[in-house]
């Protein structure tokens, strides 16, 4: 017999050593995107939650607001660049078919030897991302995995397109996820439904952009009132589900940190989960907008920030959105 594959020792575990977070200088009111989509502040405060969101600047590219984010986090985790091991950024906005974000963020940040990924699972990514990262580390693959989840959504909004132009903003979160004797991060529950790719799509492909003179460049495009559908439907499930698989329950909770998507989906899943008055309910999309896969590390370093929670409380994390893909996990706290 041939020699025999060996394989790393596994853990118990791993937790969040860390977070933060980076949001783009220039703040957009509604005011300033409701002209070209006959809208207004009112209808967009009520429709959504949302008052201001911010876009990054011109030059400002997804790997400049991860550098920005992942390199607070590493700084507040007190580990050295060099000894993160892993780099996985969610992200459906960086403008390069390859290379990865990830790849050139590993550089520039100083993780000389980490394996670098991106994750593209839309709003659900950063919840993807940070099962991945968990699962590896468990496994004994990696030991300590950063996190970003990253979006310049601007590059890809009609803003004449009244079903999406109010609702993105741009920005980045970050988390460093790192080896533990005590589980601090409990099973993914996640899937995707494929059969709703249309809910939240591009407007045609890089191909068909090519291929047809005169289009336009490709731009998000979204059915709102089907997402939403599906979001207060399905969503409040999925949470249920990756509470009982980390066998804790509402109670247990001190914050909930759901996918910035519209604050009346959040107040739908609120209700539904019957959360005690007790838990935090991150609503961090009234300044920031619904930013993709930075939604979730984005709000919870607003949490840590403001001291809404402390560490080592219990926060569930559910991500949701073009898929149609979603994810949850508990975490215990940074
Ligand atoms: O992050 C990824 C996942 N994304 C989501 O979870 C987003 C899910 N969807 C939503 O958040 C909501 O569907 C939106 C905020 C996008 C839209 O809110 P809505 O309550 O679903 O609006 P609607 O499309 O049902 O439109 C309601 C009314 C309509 O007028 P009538 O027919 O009632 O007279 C629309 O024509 O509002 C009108 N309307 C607008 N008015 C002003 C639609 N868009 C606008 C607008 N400004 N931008």
């Amino acid at each position: 017999m041939s020699a025999t594959i060996s394989l790393p020792g596994t853990r118990a575990g791993s937790t969040l050593l860390s977070v933060g977070s980076y949001r783009p200088a220039r703040i957009l009111t509604n005011d300033e995107v409701a002209g070209p989509i006959d809208s207004s502040d009112e209808w967009i405060r009520e429709r959504s939650g949302i008052v201001t969101r911010h876009f990054a600047a011109a030059d400002e590219s997804v790997v400049d607001m991860a550098l920005a984010a992942g390199s607070k986090a590493i700084a507040a985790a007190g580990i050295e660049p060099s000894s993160i091991d892993l780099v996985l950024v969610a992200t459906v906005t960086h403008p390069y078919q390859t290379p990865s974000a990830a790849a050139e963020l590993a550089h520039r940040i100083g993780a000389t030897s980490a394996g670098a990924l991106d994750v593209a699972a839309a709003c659900a990514g950063f919840s993807y991302a940070l099962g991945l990262a968990d699962s590896l580390i468990r496994t004994g693959s990696s030991t300590h995995v950063l996190v970003v989840g990253v979006e310049k959504l601007s590059d890809f909004l009609d803003m004449h397109d009244r079903g999406s132009a109010f609702i993105f903003g741009d920005g980045a979160g970050a988390v460093v996820v790192g080896p533990s004797d005590v589980p601090g991060i409990g099973p993914v529950v996640w899937g995707a439904d494929g059969g709703q790719k249309d809910a939240i799509t591009m407007t045609q492909s890089w191909t068909e952009y090519r291929d047809a003179p005169g289009e336009t460049y490709p731009t998000l495009v979204m059915q709102g009132q089907q997402v939403f559908r599906w979001a207060v439907g399905e969503i409040g499930k999925v949470c249920v589900r990756a509470l009982e698989a980390a066998g804790v329950s509402a109670d247990d909770l001190d914050a909930f940190v759901p996918h910035q998507a519209n604050m009346r989906i959040t107040d739908a899943i609120v209700r539904s989960l019957k959360l005690p008055e007790h838990v935090v309910i991150a609503r961090d999309i009234e300044t920031t907008g619904n930013t993709s896969a930075a939604s979730i590390p984005l709000a919870l370093d607003r949490l840590v920030e403001t001291g809404q929670v402390s560490s080592g409380g219990l926060a569930l994390f559910v991500g949701f959105g073009a898929g149609l893909a979603y994810s949850a996990q508990v975490v215990r706290l940074p």
